[in-house]
């Protein structure tokens, strides 16, 4: 009775300690608007769970070389595609709360790299603002501020999302996470900010292709 009682406890054990990597390396699927995984290198618009006033699509303040990460505040216009690529690529879906880099999607090559990342605001009200010019890859503490993670948003709506700046496994000494937030400056328009004054965007994925603009 003792052995078979051991013997069932070892297995258990052995279950455990095998499942346990297994649960971490498999976090959900971030969903695009028509319930498809998000995938690596593809094109996406990200844009706000709202339509109509307020409710407009990520892009930059110049699209032909962009710069400042903003959000339209109307819906007529076409926002800048951005693709995502996660610090560590075991397979080409991208999760929830895992670590990405987020590049927009240009044609021309511009002098400035079009990966996101945040920088120090002059603004008092914010701290940091979402720009580009980040560097891609190389998860570590020199590259802290350009990792970005895609949470789960609010409530039952659809498939919805926020942008979270918490790069706390790619440099636990930054101790930096925050919500990504819209704050309105009047030179810029609505742009991406850090602060611990904003609610969080909440936003949808709208993948780009044939079907995009009939959605
Ligand atoms: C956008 O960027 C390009 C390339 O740097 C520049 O030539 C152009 O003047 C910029 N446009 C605006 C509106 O700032």
């Amino acid at each position: 009775m003792k052995s078979t009682l051991l013997a069932w406890f070892s297995f258990l054990l052995f279950a455990f300690v095998l499942s346990v990597p297994s649960i971490e390396a498999d976090t959900e699927p971030v969903l695009d608007i028509q319930g498809e995984e998000l995938k690596a290198g593809t094109e996406y618009i990200i844009t706000s769970i709202f339509r109509g006033a307020g409710g407009g699509d990520v892009a930059a303040t110049n699209k032909t070389c962009p710069d400042d990460v903003i959000q339209y505040s109307l819906d007529v216009f076409q926002g800048l595609p951005v693709t995502f690529s996660p610090a560590s690529s075991e397979d080409d879906v991208i999760r929830v709360s895992t670590d990405l880099n987020i590049k927009f999607s240009i044609k021309k090559a511009c002098d400035r790299s079009s990966v996101w990342k945040i920088q120090k605001s002059s603004n008092s009200e914010v701290q940091w603002l979402v720009t580009t010019g980040g560097e891609e890859g190389n998860p570590g503490c020199d590259t802290f501020t350009n990792w970005f993670k895609i949470e789960k948003g609010a409530g039952t709506f659809g498939y919805n999302y926020k942008l979270v700046f918490c790069p706390e496994d790619i440099c636990p000494s930054v101790g930096l996470c925050r919500d990504v937030g819209i704050y309105f400056e009047s030179n810029r328009g609505r742009i991406l900010s850090l602060s611990d004054k904003l609610s969080p965007f909440l936003v949808v994925f709208r993948k780009v292709g044939p079907l995009s603009s009939s959605i």
